[in-house]
């Protein structure tokens, strides 16, 4: 998300200071977003004096007092509560105390954050969705200690990005995650019950709702473990069954993997294999 996110406000005309945990992934990140703003060119979306003057506004780092003086932090480290409260903590003890510090986490609750810093009023959430460069829309999640300024100023940001903002309580799964991962964990459900293949049901789902990508690719597309760490905040804030990962999930993520039809292949390869070595 941070590449998408970084694109998104470097093509709308702001400085961004992209900073990552070493050198070379915030290189890699930067490389990430040279190579989408190309595609852009070479659709003829985009000029090359565009994608020059959108990749000159990036400055990409390891290092985290880049962002002294920055007006807006835009936080989006793993789905971990923990490492993003020791973040918040560093980030207010180095930013500017006018620095607005916001989370783009997807169900995590954004007033512990705040209650990380000197200056909960300026604390909120800025939910990007994936590829945040395609998609209109961003969350504002408004903690019970932001001020209204605060909210105010990270609308006009994302107005000035081309981005149509909502604004949402501080809960989890705020309002399009609340809704989307049950119906996500439910196609994961349907396919453990043997129902269909994961194939067809990508297919029902585009095809009789006429949306532009079936839960598993939708899944991959998020990523299995970042899928899972949204189920499990929202079955942490309302232990509703509708939410609680179904275990086939949870394996897949133990197995190392996030992306549930990369290792479906490697299953019924693995399958096949066995098979072959039986004579079967
Ligand atoms: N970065 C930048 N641009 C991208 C991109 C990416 N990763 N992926 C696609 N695009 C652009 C393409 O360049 C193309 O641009 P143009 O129309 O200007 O040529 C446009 O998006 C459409 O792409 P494609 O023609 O290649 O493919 P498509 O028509 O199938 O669209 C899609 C791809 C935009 C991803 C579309 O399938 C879609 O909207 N899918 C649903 C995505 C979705 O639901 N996202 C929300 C996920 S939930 C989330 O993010 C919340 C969370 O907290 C986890």
């Amino acid at each position: 998300m941070g590449s998408g996110i970084a694109e998104t406000a470097a093509v709308s005309g702001f400085e961004v200071v992209l900073r990552s945990r070493n050198q070379a992934t915030a290189d890699a990140t930067l490389a990430a977003i040279e190579k989408s703003l190309n595609r852009q060119v070479e659709k003829g979306k985009r000029t090359e004096a565009e994608r020059d003057a959108a990749l000159a506004r990036v400055t990409a780092t390891s290092e985290l007092s880049m962002l002294r003086d920055v007006d807006l932090v835009i936080e989006s480290v793993v789905e971990d509560l923990a490492v993003k409260k020791e973040l918040f903590n560093e980030l207010d003890r180095i930013t500017d105390d006018r620095t607005i510090l916001a989370t783009n986490t997807s169900t995590l609750p954004v007033v512990e954050l705040a209650m990380q810093t000197g200056r909960p009023e300026r604390v909120c959430g800025v939910h990007f969705f994936n590829p945040a460069p395609v998609m209109e829309l961003v969350e504002l999640v408004r903690p019970l200690t932001a001020s209204d300024e605060t909210i105010a100023a990270v609308r006009q940001f994302a107005e000035s990005c081309g981005k149509s903002p909502v604004e949402v309580k501080d809960q989890a799964g705020f309002i399009v995650n609340a809704l989307l991962f049950p119906y996500l964990n439910n196609a994961v459900r349907l396919y453990e019950q043997g129902v269909a293949s994961i194939e067809d049901i990508d297919t029902a789902m585009k095809g009789g709702c006429g949306f532009p990508m079936g839960p598993f690719a939708l899944l991959d597309l998020v990523g299995l473990d970042t899928s899972l760490a949204i189920l499990d905040a929202l079955y942490a804030e309302f232990r509703d069954p509708n939410y609680a990962a179904v275990p086939l999930m949870r394996r897949m993520v133990a197995a190392g993997e996030t992306k549930i039809r990369l290792l479906i292949r490697k299953m019924q390869n693995c399958f096949k294999m066995q098979f072959q070595a039986q004579n079967l």
